[in-house]
């Protein structure tokens, strides 16, 4: 099986290209920079020239692919690119893969998308959602959370720099999920007949509020953390407030990705069939805890490292 993977220098997609290298599948990556892409070639991928916003460069991308495997989406510092990428470029896309007679094609979308037309991040995963699933083409949706990754800048950093940190006074918890996890559902739902033409809300194993994961940062860090509560109706008017601003559609749409995330998910009962589904063990996942602790501690090592390097450099001056 030969996999198109779109959006491989991202934070889920380079997860998605080793873990699909590892497991011997021929990867070609459609990508928009070839010296940003360069790691994955070194890993083992086929580079192939593509951007989304441009329609002619996506159908050669899919000569002699099998599934399409789309991690992609605009760069929040890319003005104006939601429309462009997220909308009328995966247009295109499903319609050269109709041409190409791609046998999968996974989407990830959010949680809760039809609840939030009102932001057009969401609006156009739904749209896309309902264009998949119109297009015949056998597909695999995933409704994901937030993943750890994105809880580094979220909270680690902010603790260490001292600087505060932003939350909203409503206790939701949220199942973040480690993209080496989503990944690995996402590769074995090509080897499950069953998971064609189906969607899934990938959540993880424990559910966190962002008090705890403060806690644990503190502990980890050694540092208290500033902590600013802003309620949930300000948050709101805010994103309402940029979202009047065409050029703050990315910032209100970011801000009101929280809002989505507290909404809490309807589909938590179900998890434990999709643990079965996939025959993935929830203790075989990443921990939020070990993800935090491995972060910190390679962190601690490279500042060691870097204080080490300077008082050498010290010493030769000094000799
Ligand atoms: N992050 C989350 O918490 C979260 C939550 C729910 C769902 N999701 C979904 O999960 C998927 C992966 O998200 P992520 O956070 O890993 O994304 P990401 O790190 O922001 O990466 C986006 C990827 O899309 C590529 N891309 C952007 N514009 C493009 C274009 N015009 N043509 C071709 N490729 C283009 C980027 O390439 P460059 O490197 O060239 O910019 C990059 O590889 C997305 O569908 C996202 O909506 C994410």
């Amino acid at each position: 099986m030969s996999l198109l993977v779109i959006g491989g220098t991202g934070t889920l997609g380079r997860q998605i290209v080793l873990q699909a290298l590892t497991k011997g599948y021929q990867v070609r990556c459609l990508v928009r920079n070839f010296r940003k892409a360069s790691f994955l070639k070194e890993w083992g991928a086929e580079l192939v020239y593509g951007d989304l916003t441009k329609p002619e460069t996506i159908p050669p991308c899919l000569k002699g692919i099998t599934a399409i495997i789309d991690a992609s989406t605009s760069r929040a510092n890319e003005l104006e690119s939601l429309k462009k990428v997220d909308w009328e470029g995966k247009l295109c896309l499903i319609e050269a893969s109709k041409v190409a007679n791609i046998q999968r094609f996974i989407f990830f979308s959010a949680q809760n998308v039809e609840e939030f037309n009102n932001i057009p991040l969401m609006k156009v995963k739904n749209g896309m959602e309902i264009k998949l699933k119109e297009s015949n083409i056998p597909y695999t949706i995933f409704r994901l959370s937030g993943f750890y990754q994105g809880l580094i800048e979220q909270y680690a950093i902010p603790i260490l720099e001292n600087l505060p940190i932003w939350v909203t006074n409503e206790n939701t918890d949220i199942s973040y999920m480690d993209t080496q996890d989503i990944a690995k559902f996402c590769l074995r739902s090509l080897q499950i007949t069953q998971t064609k033409n189906q969607t899934f809300f990938l959540s993880g194993s424990k559910n966190w509020v962002s008090s705890e994961i403060i806690n644990l940062c503190e502990q980890l860090a050694g540092q208290r953390a500033k902590v600013q509560r802003v309620p949930l109706f300000i948050l709101k008017l805010v994103s309402r407030f940029f979202g009047f601003f065409e050029w703050g559609q990315n910032i209100s749409d970011r801000l009101a990705f929280a809002e989505i995330l507290t909404t809490g998910n309807t589909f938590s009962n179900s998890t434990s069939d999709l643990y079965k589904m996939f025959k993935i063990d929830p203790s075989e996942l990443i921990q939020l805890d070990d993800y935090f602790l491995e972060y910190f501690i390679r962190l601690l090592k490279r500042l060691r490292d870097i204080n080490f390097e300077d008082v050498q450099k010290q010493k030769n001056l000094v000799i």
